[in-house]
């Protein structure tokens, strides 16, 4: 809380900030609370005086006016979309994942969530200055097929070398090793190195690999971790303008339904989950994989919203 000081302007003077005191005015606030008739009349000031004081107190400490539409256009300016590389699931999320977001990925075994983000890392990386870190806790990630990816999503066969340098993978097998990662990152994207200083995108695949086994009995710390990986992921997608996406399995909600793992208190974490399901229908020859990916929490969007996929090259 600023208190009033003398040389604001001429009419704040020693004497009159006295007077002002003595009737129990001391701070900005207190004097932009009155009406300029209550100050007039107890402090016996003209309009005039009291009228100047507020006017310069109003332009020092007065927030700026900023319209709806201008916050719109400086924060659209600043997003970046990353298209999944599969058209479906882009229309589902409305052109693809967003910066200073996190998208999970929650399905069963073979549900394709480790296929999902090889996609979104294979499609990222064909944009020139688009880099991605790729956090694997098991060993799911394939370089082999990132670069079909590419391949499958158009890169020309001259550009490869240059979108496959812009994936790095780092394996973390427990949580400590993720949680030394992420808490690296801001340091080498503020270094001088031209791969992180590009980064657009990080990959945890799986999240709950390394936090379902801390959680859970009569473990202690383990609740406590995940907060601080959840609030290391936060941390890094909002103050460095990347998005992060993550996967995660699913749990039984009841006889029929799956839900996401990792409990409510992760419930809270990502801006966007979407559930990766499963399901064989009979065609006329033979039964047809169907992949579903349906929208169950987003910050933007309807949820249940429901999209079929095919994955690359299947
Ligand atoms: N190299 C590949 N080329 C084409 N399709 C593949 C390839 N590897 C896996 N798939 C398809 O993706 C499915 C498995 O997907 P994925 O590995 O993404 O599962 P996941 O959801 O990550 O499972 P998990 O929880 O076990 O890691 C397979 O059933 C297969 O149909
Ligand atoms: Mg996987």
């Amino acid at each position: 809380m600023s208190i009033l000081c003398p040389g604001t302007c001429s009419e704040l003077s020693t004497d009159n900030i006295n007077i002002l005191r003595s009737v129990g005015i001391r701070t900005v606030v207190d004097f932009l609370a009155h009406s300029p008739d209550q100050i007039a009349n107890k402090c016996s000031f003209s309009h005039t005086v009291v009228s100047a004081i507020r006017r310069a107190l109003l332009a020092q400490h007065a927030s700026l006016v900023v319209s709806g539409s201008n916050i719109y256009h400086q924060v659209s300016q600043k997003l970046t979309i990353l298209h999944t590389g599969i058209q479906s699931i882009d229309n589902l999320l409305s052109g693809g994942l967003l910066s200073t977001e996190l998208t999970e990925l929650a399905g069963a075994s073979a549900a394709g969530k480790t296929q999902l983000c090889l996609a979104v890392a294979a499609r990222t990386s064909l944009v020139p200055k688009h880099c991605v870190l790729y956090i694997s806790t098991g060993a799911d990630f394939s370089s082999e097929r990132l670069r079909e990816l590419m391949i499958l999503s158009g890169s020309p066969q001259k550009n490869l070398s240059e979108a496959l340098e812009q994936v790095k993978c780092i394996h973390a097998f427990d949580v400590f090793r993720l949680l030394e990662v992420l808490h690296n990152l801001p340091a080498l994207i503020h270094n001088d190195s031209v791969f992180y200083a590009h980064l657009k995108l990080v990959i945890v695949d799986s999240i709950a690999a390394v936090i379902a086994p801390i959680i859970g009995g009569k473990q202690i710390e383990g609740h406590g971790l995940m907060m601080q990986v959840a609030r290391k992921l936060k941390e890094i997608v909002v103050e460095e303008n990347i998005a992060a996406l993550v996967t995660n399995r699913v749990v039984q909600s009841d006889r029929n339904s799956i839900k996401p793992a990792l409990g409510a208190s992760w419930l809270h974490v990502p801006h966007t989950r979407i559930l990766l399901t499963n399901q064989r229908e009979d065609g006329t020859d033979h039964s047809i994989l169907i992949r579903k990916a349906t929208i169950i929490k987003s910050i933007r969007q309807p949820i249940n919203l429901t999209t079929r996929f095919v994955l690359p090259g299947n």
